[in-house]
């Protein structure tokens, strides 16, 4: 692929400079769903599929963006001057707003810069496609300004600051922690609350984690994540009038229990509710995953997307589809919805020698009830976020 978008790059912008080449992953979330933003736990891992970039230094202040994924935009020409968000602009408002972002930090761009960009994450999936192009970007500039200062946990930070205050969507850290930090066969066990985090291997010997894609991306995503995070807030306002905390995640679910009389409306009280839940069960999780309990893992996950389906209710038909079918597979140790909700993916565990008809199986009834197919990946945990060459 990057021998392609090398071609495409010669051709586009000229064959002549040194041409240097990075790649950032996507990623798939394990457990600890709708908690990073409620100074909870999350187990993401990186994906080795992701974002790749060959980019050449300027000697002017323009910028200059083509993506093979977005064909038809052609190449997208700005400047270092005109950093402002514009629709228009399209999906190169990623990485103009990482550049804004390093630039609010004081680190100015002395000149700007030809990039091409391929990604293979089906876009718009629910696996941080735009996290992803997000820390390439971090990374480029780290690289190509030499500000090495910069550690792999900034980027991430970058990221999301560009992502909430470029972008407009109030994402919590994980999708770019998780694209930055990612190593292979490893899940990254991470405290949204302190960024304290640990790899935690993921050695499933007898079983693969499949990425179940439903291919549908309801219009509500980034409105609706804004509206959940926002329900948090108060919720967690209602209970700091009886209890000393700074998040929900630093309830237990007895606390939980005995404090949510607080919250005044049934509604909040079921997203906060499942805050303090979700978390508990990460911690739970990455303890079973540490015993070699893999059936625990399992139940975990399908427990987290019953209350993310009907208390934080960001699943949707298509997907709860798929976990049902999933849950009803022989051979599925564990089924749920993963990423920021309303469409996206479903991450599954599944024994090896069922794989095959899990695949077949789940897809041919996907088709029957929903009217289109869905795409399947056997996952391979990959690293973060890394020049090439
Ligand atoms: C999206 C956000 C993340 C996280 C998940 C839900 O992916 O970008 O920060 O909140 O949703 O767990």
């Amino acid at each position: 692929m990057l021998e392609k978008l090398m071609q495409k790059f010669k051709e586009l912008y000229g064959e002549n400079g040194e041409l240097r080449t990075y790649f950032a992953p996507g990623r798939v979330n394990l457990i600890g769903e709708h908690t990073d933003y409620n100074g909870g736990h999350v187990f993401p891992c990186a994906l080795t599929l992701g974002t790749y970039a060959v980019v050449r230094t300027r000697n002017d202040r323009t910028l200059r963006f083509y993506s093979m994924n977005f064909d038809s935009f052609g190449v997208v020409e700005t400047s270092l001057d005109d950093l402002v968000p514009n629709k228009a602009a399209s999906w190169t408002n990623y990485p103009k707003g990482v550049i804004w972002a390093f630039e609010k930090r004081g680190m100015k761009l002395s000149h700007g810069l030809d990039i091409a960009i391929y990604g293979d994450i089906p876009n718009g999936s629910g696996l941080s496609s735009s996290a992803s192009l997000e820390v390439l970007t971090g990374v480029i500039l780290k690289d190509i300004f030499g500000f090495s200062e910069v550690t792999m946990v900034d980027i991430a930070l970058i990221g999301q600051d560009a992502e909430n205050n470029y972008n407009g969507c109030n994402c919590g850290i994980m999708d770019q922690f998780a694209s930055a930090m990612g190593k292979k066969d490893h899940a990254i066990f991470l405290d949204t609350n302190t960024l304290n985090y640990e790899y935690a291997p993921v050695k499933l010997p007898d079983a693969k984690i499949v990425i179940t894609n439903s291919k549908v991306k309801h219009s509500l995503v980034d409105s609706a994540y804004n509206d959940r995070r926002n329900e948090c807030e108060t919720a967690l306002k209602e209970l700091q009038t009886v209890v000393d905390i700074k998040t929900l995640g630093e309830l237990t679910e007895e606390q939980f229990e005995e404090y949510k009389h607080a919250v005044k409306d049934s509604v909040r009280q079921r997203r906060a509710g499942h805050a303090v839940y979700e978390n508990q069960r990460a911690i739970r999780a990455v303890e079973a995953l540490k015993a070699n309990d893999i059936a625990l893992f399992g139940e975990l996950m399908n427990s987290s997307h019953i209350s993310l389906r009907d208390d934080y209710e960001v699943s949707c038909k298509e997907i709860d589809i798929l976990v049902d079918l999933a849950w009803k597979t022989e051979g599925v140790i564990g089924s749920r919805i993963t990423g920021g909700g309303f469409g996206g993916c479903t991450v599954s565990i599944v024994k090896n020698e069922a794989v095959d008809t899990f695949v077949k199986e789940i897809g041919k009834a996907y088709l029957d009830k929903v009217g289109h197919e869905a795409e399947f990946y056997v996952v391979d945990i990959g690293e973060g976020a890394r020049r090439l060459g």
